[in-house]
């Protein structure tokens, strides 16, 4: 009797938990039925004086397989990125199953009125057959050539990612970038909702608005620059930095480091930070975060740095109709313009 109750309560809780991926992250299930880890790893290396930094041999393929061997099951990259082939060689190195990872990426800017031929370059460069999640990149498109802006109806994007979904070579579809206008008008007029949404949310950058509409409509928020400016060393920025005495202090009470305690506080949000690091040690330090938790009364004290301030504000598009944020008076040089 004891032996046949240990083995029926044995299968109810390997059934319950049937996303044992092998990684440090628990699953969520998206509004299409599928399970995506509530943490994952950004890729993005950045920019510098030349634009949008190169990608050097193995700098993306090695933090990649460090984040895999560290129990990452989710990585975040885009066509945009350049590095889509290193990703794909990190995953075939760390012997993980393919099943285990969940890989996201992007459809590029210049690259919408091709959304099939895309993807399918997409999956050759990460070496697969299918993507967990594609995201339409940002709203703002360039032409094929990128030599300039192009017009194009997300709608008409959109519905080329659900014959993504479809044909089974994208198991999730998303956007990035997308405010809540045009949310609303993608929901009145697609076939098959978005899973998730990609934007900017870290202790800055509330998005209290957005975060209570997508609830509502059952799309997930994956949030990307989840430190804001906790790293950065001028006084622009809002605070905090990484020495905020109030978040030293319960790092310290938690035996945690304050960029654990920001990624923990995104996580109880019911949000999903991707933090990017290219440092072995960082990178385990990170995805820690999954054994202790933050009181209610630690997580309002948090929400009190917002300030709606944005880290990620490409106002260099905002000439574009499809460009999804608050206007600069003044828009910013364009980043992604390669300088001669
Ligand atoms: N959809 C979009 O339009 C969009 C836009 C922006 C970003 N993203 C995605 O989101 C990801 C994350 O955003 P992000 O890279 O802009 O910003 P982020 O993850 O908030 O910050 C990355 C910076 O923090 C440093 N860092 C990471 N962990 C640290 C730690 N524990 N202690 C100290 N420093 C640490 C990194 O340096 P090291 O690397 O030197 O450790 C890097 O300089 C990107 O990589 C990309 O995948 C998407
Ligand atoms: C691509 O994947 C196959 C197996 O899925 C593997 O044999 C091959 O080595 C991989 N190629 C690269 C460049 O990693
Ligand atoms: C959202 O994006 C649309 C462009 O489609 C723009 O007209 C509108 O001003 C944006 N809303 C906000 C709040 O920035």
């Amino acid at each position: 009797m004891f032996i046949l109750s240990f083995c029926l309560l044995s299968i109810i809780y390997i059934v319950k938990c049937d996303v044992t991926d092998g990684g440090k992250a628990p699953r969520i299930q998206l509004n299409d039925g599928n399970m995506m880890p509530v943490m994952g790893l950004g890729t993005f290396l950045g920019f510098d004086e030349k634009g949008q930094k190169e990608v050097r041999e193995k700098e993306v393929e090695l933090p990649v397989l460090w984040a895999l061997k560290a129990g990452y099951r989710m990585l975040d990259t885009a066509s945009a990125y350049n590095n889509e082939e290193q990703v794909g060689k990190a995953i075939q190195r760390s012997n993980v199953p393919r099943k285990d990872v969940f890989i996201v990426t992007k459809l590029g800017s210049h690259e919408q009125r091709e959304v099939l031929s895309s993807l399918r370059a997409s999956l050759d460069r990460l070496n697969t057959t299918y993507i967990d999640l594609y995201l339409i990149h940002n709203p703002v498109a360039y032409k094929p050539d990128k030599s300039g802006y192009d017009i194009v109806d997300y709608l008409d994007t959109w519905k080329a990612m659900e014959q993504a979904k479809k044909m089974g070579l994208a198991r999730s579809i998303g956007i990035s970038n997308f405010n809540i206008t045009m949310m609303e008008r993608l929901l009145a007029h697609c076939q098959i909702k978005p899973s998730v949404l990609q934007v900017e949310v870290n202790v800055n950058l509330a998005q209290n608005k957005l975060l209570e509409f997508t609830k509502r409509e059952g799309i997930e928020v994956m949030a990307y620059a989840p430190f804001g400016s906790l790293f950065v060393k001028d006084s622009g920025p809002p605070p905090p930095r990484v020495n905020d005495p109030g978040l030293v202090k319960m790092a310290q009470k938690y035996r945690k480091t304050v960029p654990q305690i920001v990624l923990r506080y995104l996580v109880q949000r019911g949000v999903i930070p991707i933090p990017k690091s290219v440092r072995k040690e960082k990178i385990v330090e990170n995805i820690n975060i999954f054994d202790f938790e933050l009181s209610t009364e630690e997580m309002d004290e948090i929400s009190k740095f917002n300030k709606d301030y944005r880290v990620v504000w490409p106002s260099f598009w905002q000439d574009h109709p499809y460009y999804p944020f608050e206007k600069k008076d003044k828009p910013d040089p364009d980043l992604f313009k390669p300088k001669p």
